[in-house]
This record gives C-alpha cells, structure tokens and sequence, in this order.
C-alpha cells in the first residue's frame, strides 16, 4: 500500500482515483509560458508522483503552451494503466503568454487535437470547459455553445468524458442539463470559499470537486493561525491546508502543483495528516479572517 491510499479514492470519470493527485501547470516556464528552467526536475517529479501512487494528473496544452504536455508525455508514456489525464480547452496564450478565451468551434477542436497530439493518446480522458467569462473568476453567461461543441466530440469518439471549470453553481445546473458532467474545478481553499455549498452539492450528487490552487496558486497561502495549526501538529503548513482539503468533503480531489520533488514529497505525505476537531475549527476560521484582511 502507497502511503497515499490512506486519503481514499473518488470516482472520476469511468475510474476510481486516489484522492491525492497532481496539477502539471507549474512544470511550464515561468508564468506557465515557454520551456521550464530545469526540464529533467520536471520529468523526475512526473515519473515520481506516479511511482508514488498518484493516477490522476491535470493538465492542459494551453500550459506553455504545448509544453507541458510534452514533458507528460516524454515522461510517461506509454501510460501506466490506470491513469487518468484531464486536461482543459476554453483558452489560448497569444506570443506575449497572455490568456485569451477560445470558445468558437475550430478553437476548441483544435485545442482537442492539440492535446492528442502533445499527449501522444488517441482519446482524452476527461476534458474540462474552462470558461473565461469574467477577468477575476467565474462569470455568469450561457455555455451551451461551447459545451455542444465538446458534446460533439465525445460522440466523435474523441473524449471520453465532460468537465468544467471556473464555473458558477447556476452554470454546472445548465450544464448538468446538456450533458453528463464528471468533475468540476473552480479555486477553491482554505482562505477561499466561495463555493462551500457547490462543494456540498456535488458531494451530495457523487461528482468530484477539484479545487485549483489548493495551496493558493502563484502566491502560496499565507497564514498565522495556519502556521500554528502546522507547528502543534509537526507538520507544514502545505501539509495542513491539503489535509483539510481532503477533510472538508469525500468528494474533494487534489492537484497540488509543484516543479519540485521536494514539495511533491510533503505535498503526498498530507495524506496521512489526520486533522483534530480543535484544528479544524481553527482553520475554518481563516477565510473569515482572510475575507476581513
Ligand atoms: N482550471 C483552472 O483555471 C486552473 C487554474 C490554475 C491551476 N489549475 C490546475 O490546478 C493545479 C494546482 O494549482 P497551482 O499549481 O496553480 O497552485 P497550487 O497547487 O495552489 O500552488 C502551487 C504553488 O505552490 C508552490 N508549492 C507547491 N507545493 C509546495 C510546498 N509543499 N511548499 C511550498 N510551496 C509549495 C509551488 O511552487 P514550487 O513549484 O516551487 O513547488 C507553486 O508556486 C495546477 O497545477 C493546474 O493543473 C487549474
């Protein structure tokens, strides 16, 4: 048994998943655009997330972009059995790394194709709808357009799966309407609630939920009440905010991201943090002060 089968497994898609995964975003270079500094680093965490135990990596070709799944697939393939890659359309960077949307049909077919190719796979596992309705996080706005596009594809034999992202609660309703959804991410964290009840309603449903910047994203989570909570517990404070990821719903799957083994390491080994009541009242306590700061 891999240390990281402590914290469970989720169905996703046509598969059960350990609970603990990875997000490949941050092997791209520096704001997740062109090569990595050290690209022999970012097969070795690759290789050792999955000889760890993980079988569930995201990712998307819009990382780079092109690159990251090129570093997955020089490192991985041929695919271990069972591995769940879940990648996502909906953008593309222009020459200066910005993000732009990229919703009409030739754009996400390519951007499928895209990911085949740079994968190196003959279907895509899952494939979220990342919506870039709003500058700062979900907007609300109809995704049937682009969601029948991808509907479209599935029944091309092209995707086996269908999932969402950056959406709003009303948005994965409509959705859920069109077509069968397997997982939704939104960012999601300790000091970043605001899809508390989207989170309870999944679970209820039996869909998985999969925060991003389960740490904080590019600017890694920053607390004193969780670098106390970290202390009392001998742990860091990365370990504790994953463990309370994994406590906060059964239906919460995670994608730290790291480009080092070390952190890969520390992150893996929250599985086996179990949280006290006393800390975990704690650290739900952070987002009202973060909402407050
Ligand atoms: N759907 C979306 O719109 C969307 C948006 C963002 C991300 N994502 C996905 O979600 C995944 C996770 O998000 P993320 O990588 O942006 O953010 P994250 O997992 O919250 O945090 C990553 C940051 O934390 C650092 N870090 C990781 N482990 C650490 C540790 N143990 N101690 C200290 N620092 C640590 C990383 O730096 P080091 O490299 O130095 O470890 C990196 O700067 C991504 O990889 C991507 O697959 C999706």
């Amino acid at each position: 048994m891999t240390s990281i089968d402590i914290s469970g497994t989720f169905q996703l898609g046509s598969r059960r998943v350990r609970r603990i995964g990875y997000g490949a975003m941050q092997l791209a270079g520096p704001g997740v655009f062109g090569p990595p500094r050290d690209r022999a680093t970012a097969v070795a965490v690759l290789r050792e997330a999955v000889a760890s135990g993980v079988d569930h990596i995201d990712t998307s070709d819009f990382y780079g972009p092109h690159i990251t799944n090129q570093i997955i697939r020089e490192a991985l393939a041929p695919y271990p059995d069972p591995l769940t890659i879940v990648t996502k359309v909906g953008a593309r960077r222009n020459e200066t790394g910005d993000w732009l949307p990229a919703f009409s049909r030739a754009e996400l077919t390519q951007a499928v194709h895209d990911n085949l190719r740079n994968l190196g796979l003959e279907v895509l596992d899952i494939v979220n709808l990342r919506l870039m309705f709003g500058r700062h996080g979900p907007a609300e706005g109809s995704l049937e357009a682009p969601l029948v596009v991808l509907a479209d594809l599935q029944k091309q034999g092209l995707i086996r799966h269908i999932g969402l992202s950056n959406v709003t609660a009303a948005q994965v309703r409509e959705a859920r309407r069109l077509c069968e959804i397997v997982c939704v991410q939104n960012h999601y964290n300790l000091a970043h609630r605001h899809d508390d009840g989207l989170v309870d309603d999944l679970a209820r449903d039996g869909v998985a939920y999969v925060p991003f910047f389960p740490l904080g994203g590019f600017s890694p989570l920053q607390s004193t009440t969780l670098s106390d909570v970290a202390a009392s517990l001998g742990a860091t404070p990365m370990q504790v905010a994953l463990a309370w990821l994994l406590q906060r719903a059964p239906n919460i799957l995670l994608i730290p991201g790291t480009s080092s083994l070390a952190h890969l390491r520390e992150n893996l080994a929250a599985a086996e943090l179990e949280l006290p009541d006393e800390a975990r009242a704690r650290l739900d306590g952070i987002a009202a002060e973060h909402a407050a700061g």
